[in-house]
């Protein structure tokens, strides 16, 4: 697949099919990931690839908590509720999603399921977890900064392989779980998860493009002659 191709085509996947993912195949697309740029050549980031038994741990844990009530315990600092044009975006992309799924704006039920949905990594086969060196904590964002980067090369990877993806907060908004269920070593932070699989192609939502700025909203250019 052309580079551009992967770019413009790829979509967050949150509708997967049952069949597994090979331990091959995710190794080829975590090499490529690693080739992501990185502060001074730093390479904070880890990858926890899980699936079976102990994916399942996770979104049992992760799910159960969330539904009690608890408060999200993640790793990296809470952001409060988005405002302003982060907000319109984000309730942009929420009506294209609930739209597509046909769930209405009044039915609590089906909102609240796919809420769920979230925090069980939409069910599928692998989830990779996403961390980085804790000792980089004190040098401020740049290790958050790369492990992004890495992530997103993860993301068009998988995508360049017919596999589908969606970066997913909700399934380690109860990080001590993960943490637990992935043996994730104490000198790393949980950044986020990815959740991975064969795209199902009869669910809504993954047809759903999301919008994007164009050029002349997110870039400006000086010194140019025209
Ligand atoms: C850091 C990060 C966290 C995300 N967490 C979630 C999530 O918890 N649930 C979800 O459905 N999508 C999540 N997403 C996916 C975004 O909603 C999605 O990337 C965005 O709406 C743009 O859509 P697209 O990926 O289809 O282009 C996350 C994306 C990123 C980068």
């Amino acid at each position: 697949m052309e580079l551009k191709d992967a770019i413009e085509g790829r979509r967050s996947i949150r509708g997967y099919k049952p069949d597994p993912v090979s331990r091959d195949l995710l190794e080829e697309i975590i090499a490529l990931a690693n080739r992501a740029p990185s502060s001074m050549n730093t390479q904070p980031w880890h990858f926890h690839v899980i699936t079976g038994d102990v994916l399942d741990q996770v979104r049992k844990g992760n799910s159960e908590k969330m539904l009690a009530g608890e408060p999200p315990r993640r790793e990296i600092e809470a952001h409060r509720a988005y405002e302003g044009i982060h907000r319109e975006r984000q309730v942009e992309i929420a009506k294209q999603l609930f739209a597509a799924m046909g769930i209405e704006r009044e039915d609590k039920a089906r909102r609240q399921d796919w809420v769920m949905r979230g925090f069980r990594q939409f069910d599928a086969p692998v989830s990779v977890v996403v961390t980085y060196d804790r000792p980089l904590l004190e040098h401020g964002p740049v290790a958050i900064f790369d492990a992004g980067a890495a992530t997103y090369g993860l993301v068009l990877a998988a995508w360049d392989r017919g596999l589908g993806a969606v970066i997913n907060g909700q399934g380690i908004m109860q990080s001590p779980v993960v943490r637990e269920a992935a043996k994730i070593p104490e000198d790393e932070i949980i950044l986020t998860c990815v959740a991975l699989g064969w795209p199902d192609e009869e669910f809504e939502a993954n047809a759903v493009r999301s919008t994007r700025r164009d050029v002349g909203e997110t870039a400006s250019f000086l010194g140019f002659d025209d």
